[in-house]
């Protein structure tokens, strides 16, 4: 099949290159020049595992291209799938310019009776409403039929999650248009659920609803643990291996981040408020969400009597989660402007986001990819991502180095017992704190 995906963000870009893996010609267009040029030399513009070695095989191979110009790409595709972002409006729901222009560009380009894709997560109805954008503008007598194809993938593992996916969600508006899907997608050999296109689209909010309530009920289960004495680690386990509940997505923490859940939820929020419904327990979900991500700031003020000026404090990772140099809706982004705030001194390790970080978080506080020059003289410790650098670490390396070793952990990084082992004055999540001074 020849295959257009416009945006080469993390699904555009991650879905294009899988297609021209699996034997597709694909082209990806990004209205970026720059991005563009860069691809096209086989430079990846994100940091995924896998990628770069897919992208460069199958440019060589012919199956794949880069282009800036919807007049290249678009009159050759069979097949063209949106893949561009849906950013979340001020007021929560999902922001469709870029779709709509994509759309547009469609409309403009196309000289035949195409399928188009819709990869974007968008509001339920979107789908319908982008076909009927598209054939309003287009010229002659050419006509779109609409599918979505919602993602599931993982930042740090979507180039894995992509060829070993759990489903692979179609919605069409006809049988036809299904089946031109499911066969593009075979290659692949994973499950596929053929659905209706507001189904397909609801799947989409519906799962990432679903995870981001796992997450929060843990997170207010790890609170509540820590008021009655219990260990949230052991609670986890005891449920998940019952396997209507399952082991995953039941890691407590200080909160989840990242571009789907914070944004997905918000949405979901406001397409059922659009319909009348008030959906509260996801608005707890979020709720809970919100709190968690400064629960740390809280231990902190508490141990410290309400007073961090001048204390040296080394954050380790900046990134929402391990293996990305992402740090959208990071809890770092809340935590480390309050401590900058208190008047403490902020030295940030992060082994590869730091470029990122400095953007959003500026020259008022010290960046280092460097874990142990972080710790050097530090006052306090907090831990914000479990990169594995800070999980393998040997715990010794904290009273080695640190003024004082008092870590704050908002990954739950170390195993009690070791903890124990170690001097070190300790605050995690959900669990028993530790003090040198109580033990033994
Ligand atoms: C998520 C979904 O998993 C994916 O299917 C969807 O397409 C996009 O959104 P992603 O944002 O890349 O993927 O990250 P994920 O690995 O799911 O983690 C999201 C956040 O939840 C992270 O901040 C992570 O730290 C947090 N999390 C995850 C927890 O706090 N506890 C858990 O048990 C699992």
């Amino acid at each position: 099949m020849k295959i257009a995906v416009i945006g080469t963000g993390y699904v555009g870009l991650v879905t294009g290159v899988a297609l021209s893996e699996i034997g597709h010609v694909v082209t990806c267009i990004d209205v970026d020049p720059s991005k563009v040029e860069r691809l096209s030399k086989g430079i990846p513009t994100i940091y995924e595992p896998g990628l770069e070695e897919l992208i460069k095989k199958n440019i060589g191979s012919g199956n794949l291209r880069f282009t800036s110009e919807h007049q290249k790409g678009l009159p050759d595709a069979e097949v063209v799938y949106i893949a561009v972002g849906t950013p979340q409006r001020a007021d929560g729901a999902a922001n469709l310019d870029y779709v709509e222009q994509a759309a547009l560009d469609i409309a403009a380009n196309i000289k035949r009776d195409i399928i188009v894709v819709i990869k974007s997560t968008v509001p339920v109805g979107t789908n319908f409403h982008i076909r009927n954008l598209i054939n309003q503008h287009t010229m002659n007598s050419v006509r779109v039929k609409i599918a979505s194809n919602p993602e599931f993938l993982r930042e740090g593992s979507a180039v894995e999650d992509t060829f070993h996916g759990d489903r692979i969600v179609i919605g069409a508006e006809d049988a036809e248009t299904g089946e031109i899907l499911a066969q593009i997608n075979k290659p692949f050999n994973t499950p596929i659920v053929k659905t209706d296109i507001s189904s397909a689209e609801m799947i989409k909010y519906s799962s990432n609803a679903f995870l981001a309530t796992k997450i929060s009920f843990i997170n207010e289960i790890a609170n509540l643990c820590e008021s009655m004495g219990a260990n949230v680690e052991e609670v986890a386990k005891g449920m998940g291996l019952d396997h209507r509940i399952g082991p995953d997505f039941l890691k407590a923490g200080i909160g989840y981040g990242g571009s789907c859940f914070p944004k997905d939820t918000n949405a979901l929020v406001q397409l059922a408020g659009n319909a009348n419904h008030e959906f509260n327990l996801l608005k707890s979900v979020i709720e809970v969400n919100n709190n968690q991500q400064v629960l740390l700031l809280h231990k902190i003020l508490s141990r410290f009597g309400d007073d961090i000026q001048g204390k040296r404090v080394a954050v380790l990772g900046l990134a929402f989660k391990p293996n990305t140099d992402d740090l959208r809706e990071s809890p770092a982004l809340v935590i480390i402007p309050k401590l900058v705030e208190l008047g403490a001194n902020v030295i940030a390790y992060d082994p590869i986001a730091v470029n990122n970080a400095k953007k959003q978080l500026g020259t008022e506080i010290g960046y280092t990819e460097d874990f142990t020059e972080a710790l050097k003289n530090a006052d306090f410790t907090v831990i914000i991502t479990d990169w594995s650098e800070v999980k393998k670490a040997n715990l010794s390396i904290y009273s080695q180095l640190m003024k004082e070793p008092i870590v704050f952990d908002g990954r739950n990084c170390y195993d009690l017992n070791e903890v124990k082992k170690a001097t070190i004055e300790y605050y995690s999540i959900g669990r028993p704190d530790q003090a040198p001074e109580l033990i033994g």
